[in-house]
């Protein structure tokens, strides 16, 4: 059963403010796509990692990737044999997906697709995904239930209060993470077919009418979105080292 894993790492990241695209930005001086390629080299099942660079940006990644990530990881780590593959990313994140996938050579039961904006998923959760998928589910989603209420509200462009709508039940609502995990070729019908915009890979599953089943994520798989988050990452990284 072989399983790759596509990592987007093409944003921006306008939400981080001004500065490098944000899979470039260091989190403890290690680029955070770095600490994202090491999260799926971690585990043992992943034997192909393509990293989707930012556009101008393959040839940077390429040498980050040269430095940081081939040589062997720790004792019993997979990194040493673990292959990369760099390709550029497009305009949406789901274009980015879509050109990893491209990039697969055949052969692979399994797909993951994990944001570089998630540096610090441990590799029991990508485990956890990956054995879902091999166990049969077309899609795997890691997910934690919602700390905070969350309102249905009716936004107003103009920055004036918002009416409440509703409020949805908290206990069915899950915050969704990735990895995310897909039987391959179900993954590459979808990008295929499914059109107009979805915010995650699974959305584009559940558009075929497929199931798609949620394994426990971690705290530790957030995504680095704003300022704040950049703290917080570092703060998880060097309690890691202590
Ligand atoms: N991504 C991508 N290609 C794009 C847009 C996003 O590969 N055209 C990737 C990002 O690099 C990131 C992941 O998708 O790893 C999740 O996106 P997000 O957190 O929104 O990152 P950015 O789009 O970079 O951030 P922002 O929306 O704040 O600009
Ligand atoms: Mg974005």
């Amino acid at each position: 059963f072989r399983t790759a894993a596509v990592i987007p790492a093409a944003g921006r990241g306008v939400r981080l403010g001004p500065g490098a695209p944000k899979a470039l930005r260091a989190l403890n001086g290690t680029p955070m796509l770095i600490h994202a390629v090491r999260a799926m080299a971690a585990s043992r099942a992943v034997s192909l990692v393509v990293v989707v660079a930012p556009p101008d940006g393959e040839a940077e990644v390429k040498n980050l990737l040269a430095e940081h990530a081939l040589p062997g990881g720790p004792p019993g780590s997979s990194w040493g044999r673990t292959e990369y593959l760099v390709v550029p990313g497009g305009e949406s994140r789901q274009e980015s997906v879509r050109l990893g996938l491209d990039a697969l050579p055949p052969g692979f039961d399994a797909v993951l697709v994990h944001d570089a904006a998630r540096p610090l998923v441990p590799v029991d959760t990508v485990d956890a995904v990956i054995e879902a998928v091999r166990d049969g589910a077309p899609a795997v989603v890691p997910a934690l239930p919602l700390a905070d209420t969350v309102k249905q509200v009716e936004p107003r462009a103009d920055g004036s209060p918002e009416p409440v709508l509703a409020t949805p039940d908290r206990a069915t609502l899950r915050a969704v993470q990735t990895p995310q995990g897909f039987d391959h070729d179900t993954l590459v019908r979808a990008h295929a077919t499914v059109t107009g915009s979805v915010t995650d890979d699974a959305g584009m599953i559940e558009r075929l009418g497929l199931p798609v089943v949620v394994v426990p994520g971690h705290e530790e798989a957030f995504k680095v979105t704003r300022p704040l988050d950049l703290v917080l990452a570092e703060a998880v990284l060097a309690r890691r080292r202590a």
